[in-house]
């Protein structure tokens, strides 16, 4: 059996194309099912639902054989782009270029980063991200009081919570809707497929014709950079 773990949501519409490249059709809607674990067309694969943050762990641990996982839930998993990745000894084949976005600075609009910034003023930032954010202002010796939030971080420069938030960007349009700029930009993110390591080598040819087609239906420049 072959488990591949996907969150609900973005992650899961934009595999659904890559895996049908591999010849695997969900048999089930998972918008339309309470069920955690969907069958495929393959009796020998099925893909498992979980939130977005515990796909690495599902993966590391074997809950699941691969999985797909955003660029910034991977850092923050393995506590930071130099150390972590490779520590949890999950194997990343292929950038997917799905689910495409950006990690960055915002703030209320008005408020005078660049300066503040410049001033050496210690920050108050609010984030799900810390990890991230944690080494991003470290390496530009800016001083920050981190808060870490779950969600809805918009409000916090809204509400005097915090002076800046780091968030994912997609379209711009909740930054805009909470009267919020995007003063920075830390890295690009996209989806990578993660791969349990002992998995790899109990079930390659398997899991290696799931790679391989992926990979195949992947636009050129992503599989040329590999
Ligand atoms: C992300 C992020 C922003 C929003 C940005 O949240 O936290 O709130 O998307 O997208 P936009 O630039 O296109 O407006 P997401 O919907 O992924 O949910 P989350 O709050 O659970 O992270």
């Amino acid at each position: 059996m072959i488990t591949l773990a996907l969150s609900k949501g973005r992650i899961f519409d934009e595999t659904m194309p890559l895996l049908k490249a591999a010849g695997i059709e969900v048999l089930e809607d998972p918008e339309k099912s309470r069920k955690l674990i969907l069958p495929t067309n393959h009796a020998n694969v099925r893909v498992v639902l979980v939130r977005a943050s515990d796909v690495p762990t599902y993966v590391q641990y074997g809950g699941a054989d691969l999985g797909v996982t955003g660029l910034d839930t991977l850092i923050e998993h393995g506590g930071g782009v130099a150390a972590g990745v490779a520590a949890t000894g999950l194997y990343q084949p292929l950038d997917l270029q799905i689910a495409k976005c950006r990690m960055s600075v915002a703030v209320r609009s008005g408020f005078d980063y660049e300066t503040k910034v410049k001033q050496g003023a210690r920050l108050k930032v609010a984030t799900k991200y810390t990890t991230i954010a944690r080494d991003f202002f470290a390496t530009k010796g800016v001083h920050v009081d981190l808060v870490k939030l779950y969600g809805s971080m918009e409000l916090a420069p809204l509400t005097g919570l915090a002076d800046a938030i780091v968030d994912l960007v997609s379209t711009g349009n909740t930054l805009k809707a909470n009267h919020l700029v995007e003063v920075e930009r830390i890295m690009d993110i996209s989806s990578r497929l993660v791969v349990n390591q002992a998995a790899l080598k109990m079930k390659q040819a398997d899991i290696r014709r799931i790679i391989d087609a992926f990979s195949a239906a992947l636009p050129a420049y992503s599989s040329a950079s590999k």
